[in-house]
């Protein structure tokens, strides 16, 4: 399968693109932990609490925590984070690298109680659910989110959806996620492209901060 070539996802074809991806990141996740473990999403980190309020710790759910960088983050800055990975070795090393809870869930078979965040940042990790399944996630982040709570979500720009070598991706644009955003129950309240300060033919990333609604 290339970059752009449209799958026919039966729930069987959804569950391999899943495993086949997660299979990628448990098999090279000390090489993601070095190559990441300084990655600087300050800005990104600013822009989902500046969209919180200021006075009181906020349960904070990181979706596809990975190795863990950014709930050691939230942490130290007085949050209570907790965070959810589909792989095993990132959730352990994520518990090491944060002293957090982890869930270790798949994105598409997660349980999560109502209303119980405040926050989710879905830093670099949204991309990887397929469009045929994006509408019931995000209806499910809705609802695990507390009244006026927020959606982080930074992915890379483009119009395709299928494998990158070893992991599944699905590329939008602006108006396609917001489109997806809106249709799920969230208003988006701003947007910025990354990395900062590059013209837009060098910014991949696309940082969007949605309010439940
Ligand atoms: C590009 S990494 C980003 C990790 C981290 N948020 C960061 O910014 O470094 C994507 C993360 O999503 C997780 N992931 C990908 N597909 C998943 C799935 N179907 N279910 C659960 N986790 C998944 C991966 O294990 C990985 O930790």
């Amino acid at each position: 399968m290339t970059g752009s070539e449209p799958l026919n996802q039966s729930d069987e074809d959804l569950e391999a693109i899943e495993l086949r991806t997660l299979a990628h990141y448990e098999q090279n996740a000390e090489s993601f932990w070095a190559g990441t473990q300084h990655h600087d999403v300050s800005q990104n980190i600013a822009a989902f609490l500046q969209a919180l309020p200021k006075d009181r710790a906020l349960d904070i759910l990181d979706f596809g925590c990975g190795p863990g960088r950014d709930l050691a983050t939230f942490k130290a800055l007085g949050h209570h984070p907790t965070g959810l990975d589909g792989s095993l070795s990132f959730c352990q090393m994520a518990q090491t690298h944060s002293a957090c809870p982890t869930l270790h869930q798949q994105f598409l078979n997660l349980d999560l109680d109502e209303a119980s965040f405040d926050g989710i940042f879905a830093n670099a990790s949204l991309f990887h659910i397929p469009s045929l399944e994006l509408p019931r996630i995000l209806k499910q982040l809705h609802k695990t989110l507390r009244p006026g709570g927020i959606l982080f979500s930074s992915n890379p720009r483009g119009e395709s959806e299928g494998w990158q070598g070893a992991r599944y991706g699905h590329y939008m644009q602006l108006e396609t996620m917001q489109g997806f955003l809106e249709q799920a129950g969230f208003a988006v309240i701003h947007h910025y492209y990354r990395p900062e300060g590059l013209p837009r033919e060098l910014q991949p990333w696309l940082a969007m901060v949605s309010r439940k609604s």
